[in-house]
Parts: C-alpha cells; sequence; structure tokens
C-alpha cells in the first residue's frame, strides 16, 4: 500500500518535472527571418526562415540580395546568420501581422560586409515603425545586434528601412517576437524624485547594455528569452576594486521577486562585489561606467541576488546612479520573504541625461555594524524614447530627405517641461484590477500606477475643490463602481463597521470575486479630508513593501472618498494590547511585530531617494495580517521628507496626542526622527500594555512616554511591563528593547537613531530572547544571563572573555571590526545545536 503511494508519488513528480522543464515562455508572434538567404538557418534552437519565404512580409521585393561565402566571414564564431544581406535602394518595408499585440522585441543583426558593388560599410540609413524611429543615418562599422522593444497595439507592425539620399540601406536578419508581459511593468522608480515613473508600457525601448556582473557572457542559448549578457569587466571604472563571485546553486526564484524570463539564474549566480582585500576600512565604491546619447531618458534595471551572505540582514549598502544616490541602506532580505539569495530586480527611471556617460556605483553602508560590502548580479540600460516617440537624436519618420531634424536643445526643454508638470501634479497613480488578487496573496509587484497623460485625465481639483493639482484617472481600470463598493459592504451595513477613525468609518467587506477588504468611507468632503484621501493613494501607490499596507482601490463617484485595501484579520497592533479582551501577545510576538512595522517605516524612510515620513505613527496605524506579520498603514499625513540639501520640511504639526514629536511640536520643522520618536513610544506601549495617554491614572502616570523614560532611566523597566510578560521577557532582550526605546525618545533627533538602527537593535532583542535553545519558557529566568554568555563565548571572531553582559553593554558603534550580523548568525546557528 505505502510502496503505491510512492510509486504514485514518484510518477506524479517525475511528470511535474517534465513539465517544468518544457515551461517557459513561448512568444504568440515569433518571426525569424534569416535575410537574403535561400536556406533556412539554424541558431541554436531557432530556425530563421529564408528570405524568399519571407518576401511576401516585403513591400519593395525588388532590392538587391547579397550572398557571400563563408570564407570571406573573418571570424569563425560570426553567426550564421551574417553570411548574406538583404539590400535596399529605396524604401521598403517588412510588415508583420501581430497575432496577439503587447510588447514585441525587434532584433536587428547587421554585419557590414562587401560584396559585388556594394560596400555594406558605406550604407546609410534609417530604421523605423509606424510610431517610432530607431535608427537614423545609421552606418555599420563592425558586426552588431540592436535591440528594441515596442508595444505594439494595431494588428501589424512595420519595420521600414529607408535609405538615406545616394546611399542604401541593408539587413542580415531580422527578428519579431513577442516579450512575456510580466518583463517591463508599467511603472518605476525615479531617481530625482519619490514619484514613480508611470506609463512605461508606452515606451519604445533600446536596450543599449545587458550586463552580466562578476560572470562570463550568457549567450542567448542560456537564456528564455533569447537575450545575450556581457561580462561586466570592460565597464568598471577601477577593475582593482572589484571582485567577481559565483555560486549559482544558491539562487532562489520566489513570488514576488524575479523569475528566470526576467534574467536567468547563470546571472542571479555571479556578482560583482567590493574588493576590500585592497584597501583597508572599505570606504570605496564600485563604479562602472556607459557610454550613452545624451537628450534621453534611461531605464536602469538593477539585478540583484544575495549569493555573498551567509545569513539574512547580513548585507547592507547603498546604490547610485551617476552620483545620485538611488538606494540607501538596501537590505535585500526585505524584500523577500526571508529568503537568503533570492532573485530580486529594481527599475529606476533616470532625468533626461546630460552627459554621455552614466555611471552606476555600489558602495557599503554607514550603518554600524555592517560588514563594508555591496554586490551588483546584472544590469540593463534601456534608452526611452522622446517625446516624439523616436530613440535616435535626428528624427526622420520618412527617407524623403526632407525630414525634420530634431535638435537636441529643443528635446531637452520639452521634455524637462513634462517632468516639472509631473511633479506638479502631485501625481496620483492607480492599480490595475487584474493585479488585485496578487495583492493579497502576498506579491510585492502589485503596483501599476497608471497613466496621467493629460488629455484624458480629468482633475480632481476643477471638479470637486480649487486650487488641488492632483489628478485621477477616471478611465482606470482601478477605480472601483461605487455600486461595486455598496455590495461588497452590504450597502454600508453598521454592523460591518470595524473600526472609526477621524477620516471616517471603517468596514469589512467582500468583493464579488471572495477578496476580503476593508472599506474606509471618507465623511462628506472635506478640504482637509481630500487632501489627505489623495496622499493616502499617492503614498500607497508607490510604496509596495510587505510591511506596508497595500491598497486595492478607490472610488470617487457620487462625493465619496471610499478607499479599499486588503483585509487585515487581526485588526490593529492597539486591540491585541488593551481594552479588547483578545488574548496575551508573547514577548516575541510583540517584537517580531515591532521588528515588522520598523521595516516598513526604514523603507519609508529610505527606499526612496527622497524620504517620506509617515507623521502618524501609532499602534492603532499598525496591523496584523492572520498570520500577525505587521504592515504600516494609514498615510493620509505623510509627507515627503527634506530634500537633501535641506535638513526638515516646515509644516503645520500634526500627528496623534501621546505619540507626537515634542521638537517637531516646539519647532514645527518635520524629519524622519519625528517617526523615530513615536515609534519609540509604541515600543513602551508594546511592552506596557498600556494607553499612552490615560488621563485615570494619576498625574505622573498619564503619558506613558514620561512614565516608562523614568523606569528605564532608573533601571526597573521590569516594575512597569504587561504583568502578562512577567517571567518570559529574558533580561538581556528587555535591556536592549528598553534602551532602543529610550534613544527614540531623546529629546533632540540628532540624538534619535535612524529606523535602521532600530530595525536592527530590534532584530538584535529578538536574537537575544531566542538564543538559548528549548527552554521551558516557565523556567526560572534567573539563570538565562548565565546561559546566554555560554552561547556566545562559543562564538569564534569575540573575545572569549566578552560576557554577555558585556557584549550587551557595549554599543554597536563600540563593537567595530566585529561583524555583529556575523555574531546573529553564529547565535542562530548555535541555536539550532
Ligand atoms: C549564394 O548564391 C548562389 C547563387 O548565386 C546560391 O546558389 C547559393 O545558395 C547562395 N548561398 C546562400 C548561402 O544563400
Ligand atoms: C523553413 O522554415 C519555414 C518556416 O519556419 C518552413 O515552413 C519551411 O518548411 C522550412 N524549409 C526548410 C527547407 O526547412
Ligand atoms: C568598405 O568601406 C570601408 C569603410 O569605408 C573600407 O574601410 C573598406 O576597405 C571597404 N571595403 C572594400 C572591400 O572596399
Ligand atoms: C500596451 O499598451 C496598451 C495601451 O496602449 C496597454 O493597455 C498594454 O498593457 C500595453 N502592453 C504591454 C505589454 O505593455
Ligand atoms: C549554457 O549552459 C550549459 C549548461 O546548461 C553550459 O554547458 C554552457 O557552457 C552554457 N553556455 C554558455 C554560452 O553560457
Ligand atoms: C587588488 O586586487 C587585484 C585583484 O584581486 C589584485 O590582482 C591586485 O594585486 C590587488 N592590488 C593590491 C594593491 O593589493
Ligand atoms: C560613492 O559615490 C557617491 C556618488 O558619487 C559619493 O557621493 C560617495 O561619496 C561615494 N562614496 C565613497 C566611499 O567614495
Ligand atoms: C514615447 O512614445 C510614446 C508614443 O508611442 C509617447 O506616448 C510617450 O510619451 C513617449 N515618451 C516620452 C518620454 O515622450
Ligand atoms: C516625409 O515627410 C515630409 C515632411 O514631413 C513629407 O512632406 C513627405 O511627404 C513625407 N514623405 C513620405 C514618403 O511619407
Amino acid at each position: 500500500m505505502g510502496c503505491r503511494v510512492f510509486e504514485l508519488l514518484f510518477w506524479v513528480s517525475l511528470i511535474l518535472c517534465l513539465a517544468c522543464l518544457v515551461r517557459g515562455f513561448t512568444p504568440a508572434d515569433n518571426y525569424l527571418i534569416d535575410c537574403g538567404s535561400f536556406t533556412n538557418t539554424t541558431v541554436g534552437h531557432r530556425v530563421f526562415m529564408a528570405d524568399n519565404l519571407a518576401s511576401k512580409l516585403l513591400s519593395t521585393p525588388q532590392s538587391v540580395i547579397g550572398n557571400i561565402s563563408k570564407a570571406s566571414i573573418t571570424s569563425s564564431d560570426d553567426s550564421p546568420l551574417y553570411q548574406t544581406a538583404r539590400v535596399f535602394t529605396d524604401v521598403s518595408k517588412y510588415t508583420f501581422s501581430i497575432s496577439r499585440q503587447g510588447r514585441h522585441w525587434i532584433r536587428l543583426y547587421f554585419y557590414p560586409f562587401a560584396f559585388g558593388n556594394y560596400n555594406l560599410s558605406l550604407a546609410k540609413f534609417d530604421v523605423s515603425t509606424e510610431n517610432h524611429v530607431l535608427l537614423t543615418s545609421f552606418s555599420v562599422q563592425a558586426p552588431l545586434v540592436k535591440e528594441f522593444s515596442v508595444n505594439v497595439t494595431s494588428n501589424s507592425l512595420a519595420v521600414t528601412f529607408s535609405p538615406l539620399k545616394g546611399s542604401f540601406a541593408f539587413i542580415n536578419a531580422i527578428e519579431v517576437v513577442s516579450v512575456p508581459d510580466e518583463l517591463i511593468q508599467d511603472g518605476a522608480h525615479l531617481v530625482k524624485s519619490s514619484m514613480a515613473f508611470q506609463g512605461l508600457t508606452l515606451q519604445a525601448l533600446e536596450t543599449v547594455f545587458r550586463v552580466n556582473m562578476g560572470g562570463p557572457t550568457v549567450s542567448f542559448e542560456n537564456d528564455t528569452l533569447w537575450r545575450t549578457w556581457v561580462p561586466d569587466q570592460r565597464f568598471l571604472v577601477e577593475k582593482n576594486l572589484a571582485l567577481s563571485v559565483s555560486n549559482f546553486r544558491a539562487v532562489k526564484f520566489v513570488e514576488g521577486g524575479a523569475t528566470p524570463d526576467i534574467a536567468p539564474s547563470t546571472v542571479y549566480g555571479s556578482c560583482t562585489e567590493m574588493n576590500s582585500a585592497n584597501v583597508t576600512g572599505g570606504n570605496f565604491n564600485v563604479t562602472w561606467e556607459f557610454d550613452v546619447d545624451p537628450g534621453f531618458q534611461y531605464l536602469v534595471r538593477f539585478h540583484f541576488c544575495d549569493i555573498v551572505s551567509d545569513a539574512l540582514n547580513e548585507l547592507y549598502f547603498n546604490v547610485f546612479i551617476d552620483s545620485l544616490m538611488v538606494v540607501r541602506d538596501l537590505d535585500l532580505s526585505t524584500y523577500l520573504v526571508n529568503v537568503l539569495a533570492a532573485a530580486y530586480y529594481m527599475d529606476y527611471v533616470t532625468d533626461l541625461v546630460t552627459s554621455n556617460k552614466l555611471h552606476v556605483s555600489i558602495g557599503p553602508s554607514t550603518l554600524p555594524g555592517s560588514e563594508p560590502n555591496a554586490i551588483l548580479n546584472g544590469l540593463e540600460i534601456m534608452k526611452m524614447n522622446n517625446s516624439d516617440g523616436s530613440l535616435t537624436g535626428s528624427a526622420t519618420i520618412n527617407a524623403s530627405g526632407s525630414s525634420s531634424k530634431m535638435n537636441i536643445g529643443s528635446i531637452v526643454a520639452a521634455s524637462a517641461g513634462v517632468a516639472s508638470g509631473l511633479l506638479l501634479a502631485g501625481v496620483i497613480f492607480m492599480v490595475c484590477r487584474k493585479r488585485r488578487r496578487q495583492a493579497l496573496h502576498g506579491q510585492s509587484k502589485t503596483w501599476i500606477p497608471f497613466s496621467i497623460n493629460g488629455g484624458t485625465s480629468q482633475t480632481m481639483g476643477s471638479k470637486y475643490s480649487k486650487g488641488t493639482t492632483a489628478s485621477l484617472n477616471s478611465n482606470a481600470s482601478y477605480h472601483i463602481p461605487f455600486l461595486a463598493v455598496q455590495e461588497a459592504t452590504n450597502n454600508f451595513d453598521e454592523s460591518w463597521v470595524i473600526g472609526i477613525g477621524g477620516f471616517g468609518k471603517v468596514y469589512k467587506g467582500e468583493l464579488n470575486d471572495g477578496t476580503k477588504v476593508a472599506v474606509k468611507r471618507g465623511n462628506p468632503r472635506s478640504q482637509q479630508g481630500l487632501a489627505e484621501f489623495q496622499t493616502e493613494i499617492n503614498m500607497l501607490s508607490q510604496f509596495r513593501h510587505r510591511h506596508l499596507v497595500s491598497l486595492i482601490g478607490y472610488c470617487d463617484e457620487k462625493n465619496e472618498m471610499i478607499l479599499i485595501y486588503e483585509y487585515m484579520e487581526n485588526g490593529t497592533l492597539k486591540s491585541h494590547l488593551y481594552g479588547s479582551g483578545y488574548p496575551s501577545l508573547s514577548w516575541k510576538q510583540r517584537l517580531e511585530i515591532c521588528i515588522g512595522a520598523a521595516r516598513g517605516l526604514h523603507y519609508l524612510h529610505t527606499g526612496y531617494a527622497k524620504a517620506v515620513i509617515h507623521r502618524d505613527v501609532k499602534s492603532a496605524n499598525i496591523l496584523l495580517d492572520e498570520n500577525f506579520m505587521a504592515k504600516v498603514a494609514d498615510f493620509g499625513l505623510s509627507k515627503t521628507g527634506p530634500e537633501i540639501d535641506q535638513t526638515h520640511v516646515s509644516t503645520a504639526v500634526k500627528g496623534s496626542f501621546g505619540y507626537l514629536d515634542p521638537e517637531y511640536f516646539r519647532r514645527q520643522q518635520l524629519t524622519e526622527k519625528s517617526d523615530v520618536y513615536s515609534f519609540g513610544v509604541v515600543l513602551f506601549e508594546v511592552l506596557c500594555a498600556r494607553p499612552v495617554i490615560d488621563p485615570t491614572l494619576p498625574r505622573e502616570m498619564v503619558n506613558l512616554a514620561e512614565w516608562a523614560m523614568k523606569w528605564q532611566k532608573k533601571g526597573q523597566l521590569e516594575q512597569i511591563i504587561d504583568p502578562n510578560l512577567k517571567g518570559s521577557i529574558r533580561h538581556d532582550s528587555l535591556r536592549k528593547f528598553g534602551e532602543t526605546a529610550e534613544k527614540c525618545l531623546a529629546d533632540f533627533g540628532v540624538d534619535r537613531p535612524s529606523m535602521g538602527d532600530v530595525l536592527w537593535n530590534l532584530e538584535y532583542a529578538l536574537q537575544l530572547q531566542e538564543a538559548v535553545v528549548g527552554r521551558d519558557p516557565e523556567e526560572n529566568s534567573t539563570n538565562m544571563i548565565g546561559e546566554l554568555s555560554s552561547q556566545i563565548n562559543n562564538v569564534g571572531p569575540l573575545d572569549p572573555t566578552v560576557s554577555s553582559v558585556q557584549l550587551e553593554a557595549s554599543s554597536v558603534n563600540d563593537l567595530s571590526g566585529v561583524s555583529m550580523s556575523k555574531v546573529f548568525s553564529q547565535l542562530l546557528k548555535s541555536e539550532g545545536r
């Protein structure tokens, strides 16, 4: 019987395995043409059709067919596609019928040989599609492949070759192949602002660089989408500062991250890291330099996979494009559900590039305790079409010669205008409906910002209030009709209310596809409510993170202001601390919740070039899902942080009483440190399980922050902790936690730690709590310190005489030279013994 089951399992898994092997992308449109050839040509597993078979696609078949012999091919590894070419003496076009609309690659192969009357190096021509100019006054001196991708929105695509006056055009091979939809999403980060870029799906792109860091060339045969990745050596500015690492077997593809179609594991499995052996102190960047055409924006895609760390949360680093920091203290482990070496990518759109060089750098984080290292696994740089739809500086849609030559100056002016217009618009984005379900399954790529191209959008400002510049696209599929909201909430059934806030009531609901949602219905429009409504949509649609609550949709019909979020099964953190009779949370659960919330806030503060300040951090704005994972909610008051060169944002004081940063209150100057203060109050609230302001208590106890600080300063915090926690918190863990909260509540922002430091310290507190193996929680806790110090004494790199008390008493900065994350991982490992 048992054997049967195993046999069955064997066959099932074998079939699944085979299914995996044959899985992979099958392009709906797949035109491969070996131009000028009379025979089909096989390259890898792909057959390029003989040109005479493709001639029905060609509108001017009278052009010359060149044909050279193998002998005249110089390099032995030149593609067989280069043996023949088609030459055009007049405007000619290939027209491909498109069976599935969407993004398609156009790959053009050129090899400039000489044949008969034609020396192909002398050819000069333009190439364009219906909507985009791909190449102008193009000539070829060495073999090359040009790769473009365009979103085809009709049933055919024409590629037109137009010789310049007195010259001719040629082509050796053409591919027109469907691109998987997931490859280019609509949204990306902007390099210069915390706003998101939207509208990538409308862009024509030219792949200008596709680089495999720290590894060899990955040829098209080893890429599911027939791309070629070149090694990074020749782009490195200082080769001796970089080190190549590979670990192909470590690479994992997990939900929410990259897929093998985004880049193959051969790309993720190698990286270039900092060569710290060469420079003591490790204070340097690794920089790559790329030649680019000025006057265009570029889409820069970073591929990351932490194949160098032994444990999560070990590697923190900074990423730069030119001299702008695009990610500070990047911790790859925060992006994907605690999987080390998960493949991940990030898209950044540059401003209009004004120089002919683009630099990409990685450098060490300045977070205390982090070991100086930084990695990059792969990089793609794609040129984006300008406002004329062109990918080249001098645009000619037709070959008549009298074409409009664009001058760079006018492109710069026009596009800069568009860019600043976008900024002014206080852009509001939308999520595409079909992605909604994925949002609920914890996928991180949830946010599809929608286009705000002026023509079709309607401004809320003109409709509802004066002076509001934000605009919502009324056509967005992301918009949820009022009827659907009514249906989802049983017509706003009062018995379905799960919360009431300043903004209005929150209802539980269920969309007709079964998705559980929380529906927040704003009070009748007020100017302030409207502003918060827009801020919330704006903020939530830009920030996607596992520890930030996801917005599913909104409804602004009938003067309503309704926001629809993913439903958080376990409600607010506050309700689990006091006043609602839920079972008490364990210390470990509470630490994990604080860590989750800290991650969310850390991401807000650092995930973009400009910090975002939440401004209303409190236990009622930290929500818990069915697994008690914390997500930060309620962005109605959020503000973008100070510009790099300023130190604060001046603003009217807002927030919640009891959590409010006194310095902000006094000076009305907002920085990230105000969130840190409020978070410190939350930490004490979590520890003591009482309201932050409780007027029924004796005077000195009313304000939790003051009361707890008093006991913390006396070193007797354990006197006021939640009675339910008594005996279950390890001394060291409590001490670390108390110190962290205390630092958060420092009077002056400059003395408070960053959210990154807070996160780090909380993780440390959790490690200290967990450090001892298999102990019964009921057991006498007095000998815990002894236990822990004996554990720590086992840790290799530390002086064996260092006791846990010393270790814990020394601040992070005092342990220079010792990687604390190494200590963590050691502690973790000893737990498993
Ligand atoms: C080259 O042209 C000759 C005829 O001129 C033809 O027989 C031969 O097949 C062509 N070679 C290729 C590779 O197309
Ligand atoms: C060449 O390829 C085309 C299309 O792929 C196919 O129809 C044709 O039979 C092939 N010809 C030869 C000689 O293999
Ligand atoms: C073709 O033109 C190139 C560039 O002008 C030149 O260097 C080369 O010698 C020419 N080849 C032939 C066979 O004429
Ligand atoms: C192509 O553009 C259309 C809008 O014109 C858009 O709806 C579609 O999602 C785009 N497709 C891709 C794959 O980008
Ligand atoms: C492609 O992968 C195979 C193994 O899967 C390897 O043997 C081969 O060297 C790779 N080729 C290239 C060009 O990377
Ligand atoms: C720097 O590193 C490179 C490669 O690891 C090595 O060849 C070189 O000798 C090193 N230079 C110094 C000064 O250590
Ligand atoms: C790394 O590069 C950035 C941007 O150019 C620069 O601001 C920073 O100072 C550099 N860091 C080091 C350690 O050189
Ligand atoms: C690129 O071309 C599309 C038209 O295909 C246009 O909608 C878009 O605005 C262009 N991009 C830029 C940055 O101008
Ligand atoms: C090319 O463009 C010019 C100027 O816009 C126009 O006058 C001419 O008719 C066009 N020629 C073709 C073949 O489309």
